[in-house]
């Protein structure tokens, strides 16, 4: 038989750009080279797709040059099931113009992006459009998942505990500042965290235990995103955090781990610079595997992260995080990652799956999602064409419906 090709997307216009990639070369190196043909592609942070075997070497990105790496310039095929990366070469001689160049094609996309355009719904937009397979979760979910003022609305729609929160947005602050630490004061107890709405990996991410650092937290906050939120904040919360691997009702939970914080609050650099080798992103962070928090705790977060993956419709393995008050004992949901670091594949080996069996899962859910897409009908076929008049000026008297 012959081998599925996955094509492995990363990096684009984020400020997780370098987690992204390490996420990415990490993923391409645990694919069992028997089943898949494996073809890196690169997006640049100006949006340029590259494609090439130097792609593999993590030195390339230090001082990105595509030229001198020999890589090729790409664009993908929006002909819904074409797959294909084309590649455009000026033609020569008499018959000048572009040359067209199918430099491959891919049978299922894997995005590994963190952040804005890629984990965002934005990138699975395009892949739908091209209707190809795709291991992450859908455009609703990568949405939602990614607006953390969104997110925090539809969780609470559904019931499930979050902790209050006030929205704002860079205008108001911009106009009316003192109003706006006014309205926070009002509604939420210090300390407060402050975060952008669509940012991930904790940039711009402040905890405020006063007025003066509201509002310093608030200038990094809306330098990062137009809208922001205000949270309640819990004193050095336990945090938990758990992912879930499926697609349409057959999920399965992971075992949890707790992050292991010098502040109270897990930052940049505890998540990524941490450890032997900050080459391994999340993978490398401190953290407790199998936390001792009791049985019933554990079954509690467990089933909240499987509802809360069915209620965005996920596809794929996603990380949800918890924090428990430690004064109460109250759960709540941090926040939910659809394309998590190092795609939590460290947080599966403990249940005998390895990386190279969680791609062959990833994988597997794309592939019956797009089975069941195909399903679907496209075609609505009615007669309104032919019997239609626009109800244009001066078409006084025509015949037909109008619009
Ligand atoms: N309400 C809160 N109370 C206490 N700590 C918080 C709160 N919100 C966030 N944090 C801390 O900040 C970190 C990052 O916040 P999070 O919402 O997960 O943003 P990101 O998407 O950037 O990871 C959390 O892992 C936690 O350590
Ligand atoms: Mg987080």
């Amino acid at each position: 038989m012959d081998k599925l090709r996955l094509g492995v997307l990363y990096g684009s216009r984020s400020c997780e750009h370098e987690v992204s990639i390490i996420s990415a070369l990490q993923l391409i190196k645990a694919v069992d080279p028997a089943k898949y043909d494996v073809t890196p592609i690169y997006i640049t942070q100006q949006g340029e797709w590259y494609v090439g075997d130097a792609l593999l070497d993590m030195k390339l990105y230090t001082d990105f040059d595509p030229y001198k790496a020999g890589l090729k310039r790409v664009t993908l095929d929006l002909t819904a099931g074409s797959g294909a990366l084309l590649h455009y070469e000026p033609g020569k001689g008499l018959l000048r113009g572009l040359r067209e160049e199918v430099v491959a094609r891919i049978d299922c996309f894997v995005p590994v992006f963190h952040g804005l355009h890629g984990e965002d719904g934005s990138i699975q937009g395009l892949l739908e459009l091209a209707n190809i397979p795709y291991t992450s979760t859908g455009i609703a979910g990568s949405a939602v998942g990614m607006d953390k003022i969104i997110m925090k609305r539809f969780f609470r729609g559904m019931g499930y505990p979050v902790l209050n929160g006030v929205e704002c947005v860079r205008a108001n602050w911009q106009r009316e500042t003192d109003a706006t630490l006014e309205r926070i004061e009002k509604a939420l107890p210090y300390p407060v965290f402050v975060k952008p709405a669509c940012l991930g990996s904790s940039i711009g991410v402040s905890r405020a235990d006063d007025r003066d650092q509201l509002k310093e937290a608030l200038e990094v906050a809306f330098s990062y995103d137009r809208r922001v939120l205000v949270e309640q904040g819990l004193d050095r919360p336990v945090e938990i955090n758990c992912s879930v691997l499926g697609f349409d009702g057959e999920t399965e939970t992971s075992v949890l781990e707790m992050p292991l914080t010098d502040t109270g609050t897990l930052g940049f650099e505890e998540k990524y610079l941490r450890g032997s080798s900050s080459a391994k992103g999340m993978a490398s962070m401190g953290r407790v595997l199998e936390p001792d928090i009791g049985q019933e705790l554990s079954e509690r977060i467990r089933g909240l992260a499987t509802d809360i993956f069915r209620a965005l419709d996920c596809k794929g393995v996603v990380r949800i995080d918890f924090m428990i008050d430690r004064t109460s004992g109250e759960v709540y949901i941090t926040e939910i990652n659809t394309i998590p670091g190092s795609l939590a594949y460290y947080l599966w080996a403990r249940k005998g799956v390895s990386y190279a069996m969680l791609i062959d899962r990833m994988v597997e859910c794309a592939m019956k999602a797009q089975r069941e897409k195909d399903e679907n009908s496209y075609a609505f076929r009615s007669d309104i064409l032919r019997n239609v008049a626009l109800g244009a000026k001066g078409s006084k008297g025509s015949k037909g419906s109008k619009l």
